[in-house]
C-alpha cells in the first residue's frame, strides 16, 4: 500500500519509524524527570544512545516531547532534529541544547537548517513552545517541547 504524501512525511518524524522497530527491553521506561512530566510512549533511540519520550493529543495535534542525550564531552551539546520536509538535514527543525558556563543552567535553542551552508538560530518552521532544558545527574541533557503538528501532517499520521 503506497502512503499518502501527508502520511509520508508524518513518517519522516524520525520517532514514528523507530516505534515500529522499538524493542523491547527500554532502558528509557524508567527514566523520571525532575518536573515529573509523563509522556506515553518512550524509545531508546539506537544512535549516541539517546532516548526519546512522546506523547501526541490527536485532538490538538500536539506533540510533546522529551529528548535525552549525553555531550559528547563536558561541556558539549546535544540536539534533536525533526524534519517534516524531507529525509536530508537540509530543512530540518534543530533543537540545541547545552550548559551555559557561566550560570551552569541548561539552556535551549532553535535552528532552522534551511541550507548546508547556513545553520543560524531562527524560529521553526511550525509552531513550538514550552522549549525547556534540563540538566540531569547522570551528566545528560534533557530537551522538553511541545509541537504544534501541521493539520496536513497530523491528518496523514493519524492513518497509521
Ligand atoms: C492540547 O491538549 C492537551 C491535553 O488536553 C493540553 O494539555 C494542551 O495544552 C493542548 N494544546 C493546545 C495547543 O491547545
Ligand atoms: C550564559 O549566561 C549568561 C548570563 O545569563 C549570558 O550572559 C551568556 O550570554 C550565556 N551564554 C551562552 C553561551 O548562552
Ligand atoms: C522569531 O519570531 C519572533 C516573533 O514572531 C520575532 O520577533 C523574531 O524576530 C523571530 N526571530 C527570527 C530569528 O526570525
Amino acid at each position: 500500500m503506497a502512503p499518502s504524501a501527508a502520511a509520508t512525511a508524518f513518517l519522516y518524524f524520525t520517532f514514528w519509524t523507530l516505534l515500529i522497530s522499538s524493542a523491547v527491553s527500554l532502558t528509557c521506561s524508567g527514566q523520571k524527570f525532575t518536573k515529573n512530566q509523563v509522556f506515553s510512549t518512550c524509545l531508546d533511540l539506537p544512535s549516541l544512545p539517546s532516548y526519546l519520550h512522546f506523547s501526541y493529543d490527536s485532538s490538538n495535534t500536539t506533540l510533546s516531547v522529551a529528548f535525552i542525550a549525553s555531550p559528547s564531552k563536558p561541556g558539549g551539546w546535544v540536539a534533536w532534529a525533526i524534519n517534516p520536509k524531507a529525509t536530508s538535514m537540509v530543512g530540518s527543525q534543530a533543537l540545541v541544547a547545552y550548559k551555559n558556563s557561566t550560570t551552569g543552567l541548561a539552556v535551549v535553542r532553535t535552528f532552522d537548517v534551511s541550507s548546508y551552508s547556513s545553520i543560524v538560530p531562527n524560529n521553526l518552521s511550525f509552531e513550538v513552545w514550552d522549549r525547556t532544558a534540563e540538566s540531569r545527574s547522570d551528566g545528560s541533557l534533557a530537551i522538553f517541547a511541545k509541537f504544534k503538528i501541521p493539520a496536513d501532517l497530523a491528518s496523514g499520521g493519524e492513518k497509521k
